[in-house]
């Protein structure tokens, strides 16, 4: 830097020095916005609680589809807007028990736009959610909803553009089928649709309406207890991938359902040698851990205790080894964090202080392992065991 350079920088320093104390004797003494807008919009795409109200209820057989719009009384006066095949998780107090259920939203990204989300929830006969909501839900009841979440859907950049879509889970698949015929998304999808009967399909006039509609759908049923003709009939398995994917592999599989079937299709798609990219599931309803081929006999049918420390409290709950840390603990009227239930979202990560375990799905990570962190929804006792829960979200849960 020569003598010249060195003056003009001092000089130009000296000016900045200048502007900015002008700047700071002249600005506005008004207090400094509380939110500004990226928090807002922020709030407005991921909200922790969002207050709904049931205005409309459709009866589909042994399912209902319930029809909900913001709740403003609650200050909830525009619904997020969500991706095509991802779910909110409802806040639900019964009984003494707090739980929440994840339900993919079965309208469009366009209707939610419009004010609506739309869920369709199968009744489970000897379930604990859907009868209290069969019993209890009117026009009218309010309830309360975290925010969409989930990674089953059609990201341009991630996914290829046909998608097989697999499973007995139709929901996200309806909305996704909704969301490409109304031209939301650009890409295919085949929807290999397991049931176990025809009378079993939920949805299906729906899905042929948009399937004849739009040729970017297509609906192959799948009926596993009964043969018809113009249905295949078995399971979703490698021939019947291959025989409706794409055969240069070119195509992302979403799957969803329950866990015995999600392990089934997985084996299969093994057999099919494409990318763990290429393969994207959520699961839905409980696990049975018996079923799993390395369960452990002697822990089968046993009910240990589980120590439970939170922020303040240490409480002994019984836990039994069919069901997960989770229930567990809804069971005892702990409120404990949770989002999907199905071991993807890490909502309900907490450590294991000591004791066993039992986790039935490969692929937890590493320093999880390590400092022994589990997803509870996920995770089965097969000891006696202290489990310390976090408990950040514990006020949200509450809605
Ligand atoms: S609730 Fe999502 S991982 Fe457990």
């Amino acid at each position: 830097m020569n003598k010249f350079e060195e003056i003009k920088g001092i000089i130009d320093l000296k000016k900045l020095q200048n502007e900015r104390k002008h700047e700071i004797q002249n600005a506005s003494d008004a207090e400094l916005p509380k939110k500004y807008p990226m928090n807002i919009l922020e709030e407005e795409l991921h909200p922790e609680t969002q207050y709904l109200k049931i205005t409309k209820i459709i009866d589909r057989d042994d399912a209902k589809s319930f029809v909900f719009v913001p709740d403003e009384s609650k200050g909830t006066s525009k619904l997020a807007y969500f991706q095509a095949g991802q779910y909110i998780s409802l806040k639900l107090h019964i009984g003494k028990s707090y739980c929440t259920r994840a339900y993919a939203i079965s309208s469009t990204p366009k209707q939610a736009l419009s004010g609506e989300y739309m869920l369709t929830i199968k009744l489970v006969k000897n379930g604990y959610v859907t009868p209290y909501i069969w019993e209890n839900w009117k026009v009218g009841t309010e309830v309360a909803a975290s925010g969409p979440a989930g990674q089953l859907f059609y990201e341009p950049l991630r996914d290829k553009k046909t998608i097989i879509a697999g499973g007995s889970g139709i929901t996200p698949f309806y909305s996704m089928a909704g969301a490409i015929a109304d031209g939301t998304i650009d890409a295919n999808l085949i929807i290999l649709y397991g049931s176990r009967t025809h009378n079993h399909i939920l949805l299906g006039d729906e899905l042929d309406r948009i399937a004849a509609k739009t040729d970017k759908v297509k609906v192959v049923n799948i009926l596993s207890d009964e043969e018809v003709e113009g249905y295949e009939h078995g399971f979703i398995n490698q021939a019947i991938i291959e025989k409706y994917a794409p055969a240069d592999k070119n195509y992302s599989i979403y799957m969803s359902g329950p866990a015995a079937m999600i392990h089934f299709v997985n084996q299969e798609i093994k057999k099919l040698d494409l990318r763990p990219g290429q393969v994207r599931q959520e699961m839905s309803g409980s696990v049975n851990p018996y079923f799993f081929k390395n369960y452990p006999e002697e822990a089968k049918n046993k009910t240990f205790n589980m120590t439970v420390k939170t922020r303040d409290q240490i409480q002994v709950i019984p836990a039994r080894s069919d069901e997960s840390l989770l229930v567990a603990m809804e069971r005892a009227g702990i409120i404990a964090p949770s989002s999907c239930r199905s071991g993807v979202c890490g909502a309900c990560r907490s450590r294991v202080v000591n004791g066993k375990v039992f986790i039935p799905f490969p692929g937890r990570r590493a320093a999880d392992s390590e400092y022994n962190y589990v997803n509870t929804c996920v995770t089965f006792p097969i000891s006696d065991l202290t489990l310390q829960v976090p408990v950040h979200d514990y006020a949200n849960m509450l809605g």
